[in-house]
């Protein structure tokens, strides 16, 4: 399965399907909306082809969004994965491939930018994230995949996005796994 895959931070989702050797996925690109990502590092470091495509660089949003999409259809993907990254899909992606997204939260619960945040300050006990289907809006496309997480006294948000993040990685991994021996979703 042929995946671009999108990053705004550090890219940790990102290594983990780098390094899941035995999943039959391959990442052929990976892009950015800004410079400097650990994400682009992380892909400059297996040799693979990157791009950043930068919101302030145009002047309309749907510049952006058809300068994206050329992009990622560059690279001829069966699939794009959203791991961290934090803009708002247009329709000239979201009309020309399917995108799965990861989410640091048991959506519908605490969609946003502040997942983790938002939980903790609302005291929940259990936590999570979601994989999904990315339609036009924000962390409401059809649910793939959710893991539950703990919160444990004393977290604080770092401490339980990297503990989310742990389950995120092993999740991402097995749903893309999945989609690529089933590809009745295409
Ligand atoms: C992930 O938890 C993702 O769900 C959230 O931001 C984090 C990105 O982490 N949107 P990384 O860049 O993959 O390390």
């Amino acid at each position: 399965l042929r995946l671009v895959v999108l990053v705004s931070g550090s890219g940790t989702n990102l290594q983990a399907v780098l390094d899941a050797a035995d999943a039959p996925v391959r990442v052929v690109a990976v892009g950015a909306d800004r410079d400097g990502t650990g994400g682009l590092e992380r892909a400059a470091a297996r040799g693979l082809p990157t791009f950043v495509c930068r919101v302030p660089d145009f002047a309309v949003r749907a510049a952006w969004d058809e300068a994206l999409a050329r992009l990622v259809l560059d690279h001829a993907p069966d699939l794009v994965v959203s791991a961290g990254f934090m803009r708002i899909l247009g329709p000239a992606v979201l009309d020309a491939v399917r995108v799965v997204n990861t989410h640091p939260a048991l959506l519908p619960s605490f969609p946003g930018a502040h997942a983790v945040r938002d939980a903790l300050a609302h005291g929940v006990r259990v936590t999570g994230c979601t994989c999904h289907w990315v339609d036009a809006g924000v962390d409401t496309g059809p649910i793939i995949d959710q893991r539950a997480v703990r919160v444990e006294p004393g977290d604080t948000e770092d401490t339980l996005h990297e503990r989310i993040k742990v389950a995120e990685r092993e999740m991402l991994v097995d749903v893309l796994t999945a989609l690529a021996e089933d590809r009745s979703w295409r």
